[in-house]
Formats: C-alpha cells, structure tokens, sequence
C-alpha cells in the first residue's frame, strides 16, 4: 500500500499530504445456516424466484420479502437490487438478482461486488447468502474476492475527507463449506486483492509525485521481505551504458530519468525458464515534442498501467506461492517536450543494435518496449514474453473498453490468453500483424520507423509490428495493447470507477497453465 512521499520530488509533492485511502470491506466465513435476524445479502431469480436460504428467509418474514419483490416488480435481472428496511425480523434486507443462474467465478465476483456496494454504510456486519454457481466449487470465495475488489477506492487528497472514513463494517459470506471456502481466500483470494491493488494505487496516483524513481522505489517497498522475490533497479547511467538507446531517449527531455526494474520470482524449479512480463511504464506522456492537445491529457498520469499490471501480477504470484517462476520488467520514463528532448526525425540505437528514425516522438511507448523486451530475452531467455501496454488510441477505436487488443503469430497462445482472460475477467480480442503492416515501418535511413504513413497499416498492428521486431526466433510472444481497457469511466461491480489494474488477473491465469507441468 502505497502511503507516502518517501524522498524529495519536489517541494510542492512533498507539501501534499497523501489521500485517505479507503479501506477495502473486510470479509469473514461462516457455516451456512437459515437466515433468521439482522442484516442479510440474499439472491433472487428471475421474476423474483427465491430458493434454498433465501425461500427460508422468507419463511422467517411470513412472506414479506417476496411480496416486496412482487409489489417492487423485480425482475431478478443480474445486478438488480432491492433494499428492505424492518422487513420481519431482519433489520436489513439487500436482495440481489441473479438472472438466470450463476455460472462461473467472474458470475460470483460480480455479486459479491454487488452485496458490497448495496450495503455500504450499513450499521452491522452483513451475512451473505451465497448463490450456487454450476462451474464453481467454492463459491464463497469468489463472491469475496469480488467483495474486496468492488470495494476499492483510492481516496481524495484533502483533510476532510479523512475524518469522514469511518471503518466498513465485515460482509460474512455463508457456505456449506466455510472453514474452505476461508482458507482459499485468505491464500489465492488475498493474493489477487493484494495485486490489484497494488497496480491500482501505483496507476491511480498523479504524476507530479509519480516519477520512474518513485515508481522503482514503491516497487523496492512493496516487494521487502516477500519470499522469493527479488528486484532489480537500473539506473539512468546503466541504461545507458547498456546501450537501451530507446529508453534512455524516451526519458531525456524529462528532468527525471528513466528506470528499468526487474521484479524476480522464484517459485517454480531451480533453472526453470521464466514467464516475462514486459511492462510499459511511462510515468507520464505529453507526446514530447510532437506535443498532445491538452484534451484527456490529464489521462497520460495512466500511461504506465502496463508496468503496473505486470508488477502487480508478480506480486500476486508471490503472495499465493505460485509454483512457476516468473518476472516482471518495468521499462520506466517519463516524455516530455524539453531542449534536450529528441526530435521527430531523429535516429536512436536500441540495445540490441537495431536503429529507429523516431518520426512521432509520441510513439513512445514501443520505443521503451523495444529496449524493456530485449534486455528481458538477453537477462531470462524466457519461455514466453509478452508486452503490456497503453499503446495507441487506435485499439480504442477497434474495439473499445471491454477488450483489450492481443497480438501473436502463435495459435496456441491466442488461444491460451483468449481463454485466460474470459476466465479472468480481462477480456481480450486478437488483431492482425500482416507483412503489409511490417513493410509499413521500414525506414529509409534506419532499421525501422517508429511510425507508419498516414493509413498505410492499422495503428494498434503498427505498434505491435514494431515491438515484434526485438521478439528473438526463440521467444513465444504475445503482445497486448490496453490503452481501452487500463481505466474505467463508468464502473463495473469489481471495478470501480478510475484504474482496473488489468493483466493483474490475467496474467495469474496464465501462470496457473504453466503450473500444470
Ligand atoms: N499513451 C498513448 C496511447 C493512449 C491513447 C493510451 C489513449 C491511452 C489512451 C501513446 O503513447 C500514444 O500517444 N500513441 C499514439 C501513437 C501514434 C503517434 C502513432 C496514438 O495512439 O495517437
Ligand atoms: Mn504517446
Ligand atoms: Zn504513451
């Protein structure tokens, strides 16, 4: 949890006193029995339907629970909610619908998401009635991991703010199978909160504090004393004599350098290849001297929601004792226009040799990328890589905010990860990288272009193309571009209003494939 200025940015940063940060809804487990008294969560089907505990519930109110709903006309649409005040003998009844029946985990966050929301303020500790879901075998569980991440917030800077955040009273979750259903929480549940959040915060923080070296340094903390674990900071001078002509670049016309972290965790067989998770990160992005109009710019504080979902996800790993061996590379930089920026037009040599006349200075994200996912393949010779990224506007005109754009020359991993992120939650959907679009960055005086001519290729292929062109023979690659689906304007029930912290979840059920053998 990220809660303080903890070196010099600026004076004014430092005059900031950092938001309330809300506490998530604690969650607790309990055996399952009839509802009789007090504050109850309860599902209910279509047209009203109410089935195993909650038909008991009503039982206990003579009735007036479903004539309630009858005199409510509830649907029992899914995320439908009603609230009952003195209702028989309950003090406080939330009746959540389930639609035709709850299917998978994503079915069961989702609700327990919604009996956080619906009872938010409530006076006592709520129990929870827990809807069957067919594919699941803990339910409970589920339903409180969507609890906790509905419930995130992270908070106002201000001094009021603080004095008004009372603490949120437990949400207990009834299961036949509580003393499970807690021990799964407390160790893969908690786990993903831990993750989420972490990305969440890092994402969500604004970019007068949020520099490459505070980002590293909230890395640095987060990770102390976490079994496994390792992290690994270079600095501008390393990267430069690395000869990651790209990153150190993207970075020059800021007054705050870039940052490359390796986050490193063992919990798979001594020697095992990696899994890599090649973030970018910058910190923020005028556009540099091909400056951005200032609409939405205040958007660009989330440009290094790829770094921070990949940073996440090795956090969430660890927490859960994966057995797999991952890391995560952070490629950090902040763009600014400045006299010692780089120029459209200019040629850069990245790590691995390979040159780019930079024709946009606002591509930069593949420029960080390029070097990020070299010196990843060159340091781990990993068994699959994959860049996440917020990488063009233009995948948010394919395909908007629900899915995020996914690129690979491998059948097998696009199905993998198509999978992965339906299950996950992080819904994703594959685009093309065609040869017309890799002739579309061939440079005339350098290896490759940073950028196409005005409609010669599709600008989210174009960056993947780009970023393709440091992927070694060897290396399974994946390359996902979030720039839709990093932040969410309106609200989901497991993600609020602001940061999704995407590829958190995802990632952890890629990892749970390469577990299996
Ligand atoms: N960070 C932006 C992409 C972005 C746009 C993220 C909207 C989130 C929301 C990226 O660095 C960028 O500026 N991309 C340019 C690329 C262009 C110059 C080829 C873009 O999409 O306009
Ligand atoms: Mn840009
Ligand atoms: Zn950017």
């Amino acid at each position: 949890m990220i809660r303080k200025v903890s070196f010099s940015v600026s004076a004014f940063a430092l005059s900031l006193a950092m938001p309330a940060f809300a506490d998530l809804r604690p969650v607790d487990f309990e055996k399952a029995s009839r509802p009789s008294k007090g504050f109850v969560v309860l599902p209910v089907g279509r047209d009203g339907a109410l089935t195993g505990l909650a038909k008991d519930a009503d039982k206990a109110s003579d009735g007036a629970l479903s004539r309630a709903l009858d005199l409510a006309k509830f649907t029992g649409e899914t995320g439908q909610t009603l609230t009952l005040y003195d209702a028989g003998p309950f003090e406080a009844v939330l009746l959540v619908g389930t639609g035709e029946g709850l299917q998978t985990a994503r079915d069961l966050r989702d609700y327990g998401a919604h009996a956080a929301s619906g009872t938010k303020g409530w006076a006592k500790p709520a129990k929870v009635v827990v809807p069957d879901a067919a594919d699941v075998a803990l339910d409970a569980t589920e339903a409180a991991i969507g609890a906790r991440l509905g419930s995130y917030s992270f908070g106002k800077w201000g001094a009021a703010e603080k004095d008004e955040a009372a603490a949120p009273q437990a949400l207990i979750f009834l299961s036949p199978k509580a003393a499970d259903a807690e021990a799964a929480f407390r160790t893969d549940g908690e786990a993903i909160r831990a993750g989420v959040t972490f990305a969440r915060d890092l994402i969500s923080t604004p970019s007068n504090i949020k520099t490459p070296e505070w980002l590293a340094l909230q890395v640095q903390e987060e990770f102390a004393g976490v079994p496994g674990v390792t992290v690994t900071v270079l600095d501008e001078k390393q990267i430069s004599d690395l000869g990651m002509g790209a990153l150190y670049g993207t970075g020059q016309g800021s007054t705050r350098p870039p940052r490359l972290v390796a986050i490193e965790y063992k919990g798979g067989k001594d020697g095992d290849a990696p899994i890599a998770f090649v973030g970018k990160g910058i910190t923020f992005d005028t556009g540099g001297i091909s400056i951005k109009p200032n609409d939405g710019m205040w958007r660009m504080r989330t440009d290094m929601s790829g770094a921070a979902g990949s940073a996440g996800a090795i956090l969430t790993l660890a927490k859960r004792e994966a057995k797999v061996n991952a890391v995560a590379v952070l490629a950090l930089a902040e763009n600014m226009p400045d006299g010692n920026a780089i120029r459209p037009g200019d040629v850069l040599t990245s790590m691995s040799g390979k040159t780019i006349e930079v024709l946009n200075t606002d591509a930069e994200g593949r420029l960080v990328l390029a070097d990020g996912l070299w010196w990843a393949q060159e340091t781990y010779q990993p068994k699959l890589a994959v860049t996440i990224a917020t990488l063009t506007g233009a995948v948010v005109g394919a395909l908007g905010r629900e899915h995020a754009g996914l690129f690979t020359h491998d059948e097998t991993l696009a199905t993998m990860f198509l999978d992965a992120g339906g299950a996950a939650g992080e819904q994703l959907w594959r685009l093309p990288v065609t040869e017309a679009t890799v002739e579309s960055i061939r440079s005339d005086i350098a290896d490759v272009k940073n950028i196409a001519e005005q409609g010669a290729a599709p600008g989210a292929s174009v960056g993947a193309a780009f970023i393709m062109e440091w992927v070694k023979p060897e290396t399974p690659f994946v390359h996902l571009d979030i720039a839709g689906t990093a932040w969410e304007n309106a609200g989901r029930p497991t993600e609020p209003k602001g940061a999704v912290g995407f590829g958190v979840r995802l990632f952890d059920e890629i990892a749970r494939k390469y577990e299996a053998d």
